[in-house]
């Protein structure tokens, strides 16, 4: 057994959820049932960004204080994420006290090794992003992500000497002692490494709303400073580098492809100047676009959580934008393909796969007659927990839906309800075999429907099935009981 952590971004408070957080959420909640049900000890983290100007702007517009304003938006994210059945271990908020004493700690540690000075910044800072532009990063002098102009910020600050540790940091990403995934993303890191890092700037003076420099009242913490260490926080860290968590480093950071340089850079960065263990793996994905565009509040084209909800079943919903992403580019979503896709694969591929087998083993079902597919049920299984390893999430779909088609085909050509009861029994073995492996992957993408599967099928001593003895699938003796439809139909 081995332990895995698993981290998500904190997202901004200033917002509510929609389906970019709810999509890389679902991915940390997919990865860590799937290492729970390997026998590993996994700890999920995910939670709120509660510091900054963005949050401090957007508390002010509807006149509330920043703090209220944050507890209504973490409920509001919980409840979101409780809805998705979403078991992350922590919800770390960074407005928690216990993190900020732990960041104030680290403060004045990074100060005492010489790694921070005070010095002017002048240049552009974009708020939507909570980042400093260049202008390179500009497009028309406006920030690509948001169309605003970054605000031209001239003031005193603290800056953390980043530039000491560009070689040593290039080398760990060259190395792959940290690795980024997909492969194109890295290749865009080590080319922005090319020119070096600068110091960056962490503090603020404008901004009221962050964690105060413990050394300097004037000043506030940079956000992102504020932000990275809550993935040393959320497992409890209380700021004393003697004492880090048994869940240090992390395994697998997931992000979206807009915060991959912040992380590879200060982060890591950060990282090294406490001198603890590197992350393992940094994985990025695309983006979501809703029919052709950006989803933004202005076009009034942002998915919620609860739309998807509305319209599909929970594990209906989490099989289809698990399934959805592609992660080197940017992934359109059309209602109409997931609701194509909902009533292809799950109400008729597997839905009626589940219905039709269950009906005829009812009746006709006679036992163990011998497994008649393990090479190709053996092959499925391993391509299957390689994707999961490699977070080829939509690729493991696929793998399970390999055998559903596999199952449907055989059925048609087997026809077993034109048989007697002697002759189907074999094929109704194979085909419950089927389904038993078929309910075991899809469990950490839908475990409520994969559980009613397996009910269905009655496996004997099924309490004990999981990944480490999924043979017992072709070794055991089913019950099968047809009980009601596993998707219901949508209308288009
Ligand atoms: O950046 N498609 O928070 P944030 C897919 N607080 N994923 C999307 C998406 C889209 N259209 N839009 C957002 C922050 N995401 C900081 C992070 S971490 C120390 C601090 C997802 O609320 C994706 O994971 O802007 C992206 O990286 C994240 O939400 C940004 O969330
Ligand atoms: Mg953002």
């Amino acid at each position: 057994m081995s332990k895995v952590y698993i981290t998500t971004p904190i997202y901004y408070a200033n917002g509510e959820p929609h389906l970019g957080h709810t999509y890389t959420t679902l991915l940390a909640d997919i990865l860590s049932r799937y290492y729970r049900l390997k026998g590993d000890k996994v700890f999920f983290l995910t939670g709120l960004d509660e510091h900054g100007a963005k949050i401090e702007e957007s508390a002010k517009k509807v006149g509330i204080n920043p703090k209220d304003f944050c507890d209504q938006k973490a409920e509001i994210f919980q409840k979101a994420w409780k809805d998705f059945a979403f078991q992350y271990d922590n919800f770390i908020r960074t407005t928690n006290p216990q993190h900020i004493k732990a960041i104030q700690r680290t403060l004045i540690y990074l100060r005492d090794k010489g790694l921070l000075y005070k010095d002017f910044y002048e240049g552009y800072y974009c708020v939507g992003c909570e980042q400093y532009k260049s202008k390179l990063d500009l497009v028309d002098g406006k920030c690509p992500d948001h169309q605003t102009e970054p605000i031209l910020m001239k003031e005193e600050s603290y800056f953390f000497k980043l530039s000491e540790f560009s070689k040593e940091l290039e080398d760990k990403i060259k190395n792959n002692e940290v690795e980024i995934l997909p492969l194109s993303r890295r290749n865009e890191i080590l080319e922005f490494y090319k020119k070096g890092l600068k110091d960056v700037s962490i503090s603020r003076k404008a901004v009221k709303w962050g964690i105060e420099i413990p050394f300097d009242k004037e000043f506030t913490l940079y956000v992102w400073i504020d932000a990275f260490l809550n993935y040393l926080t959320g497992l409890g860290w209380e700021g004393d580098l003697r004492n880090i968590p048994d869940f240090w480093p992390p395994d697998i950071q997931l992000m979206g492809k807009d915060i991959i340089r912040v992380h590879a850079t200060i982060w890591l960065g950060l990282v090294r100047a406490l001198e603890i263990d590197f992350p393992k793996t940094l994985f990025v994905h695309g983006y979501f676009t809703v029919e052709g565009q950006k989803m933004s509040k202005s076009l009034g084209n942002v998915i919620t959580p609860y739309d998807l909800l509305e319209v599909f079943p929970r594990d209906g919903a989490r099989f289809l934008l698990a399934h959805s992403l592609n992660y080197n580019q940017d992934t359109d979503l059309s209602w109409q393909r997931l609701k194509d896709e909902y009533n292809d694969i799950l109400v008729k591929n597997l839905g009626n796969l589940v219905a039709r087998v269950l009906k005829l083993a009812e009746n006709c079902y006679s036992g163990n007659s011998g497994f008649e597919f393990k090479t190709f049920a053996d092959e499925v299984w391993q391509n299957y927990k390689q994707n999961m390893e490699d977070i080829k999430i939509a690729e493991a779909i696929d793998e399970v839906l390999r055998i559903v088609n596999f199952a449907n085909k055989y059925i048609d050509e087997e026809k077993p309800w034109e048989e007697s009861c002697v002759n189907a029994g074999k094929v109704l073995f194979n085909l419950l075999v089927f389904l038993g492996y078929v309910a075991l992957m899809l469990k950490p993408f839908m475990s409520e429907k994969s559980e009613e599967i397996l009910a269905q099928l009655g496996i004997e001593g099924g309490e004990n099935l999981d990944f480490q003895n999924r043979e017992l699938l072709e070794k055991i003796n089913f019950h099968p009981k047809k009980k009601g439809i596993l998707f219901p139909r949508i209308e288009q």
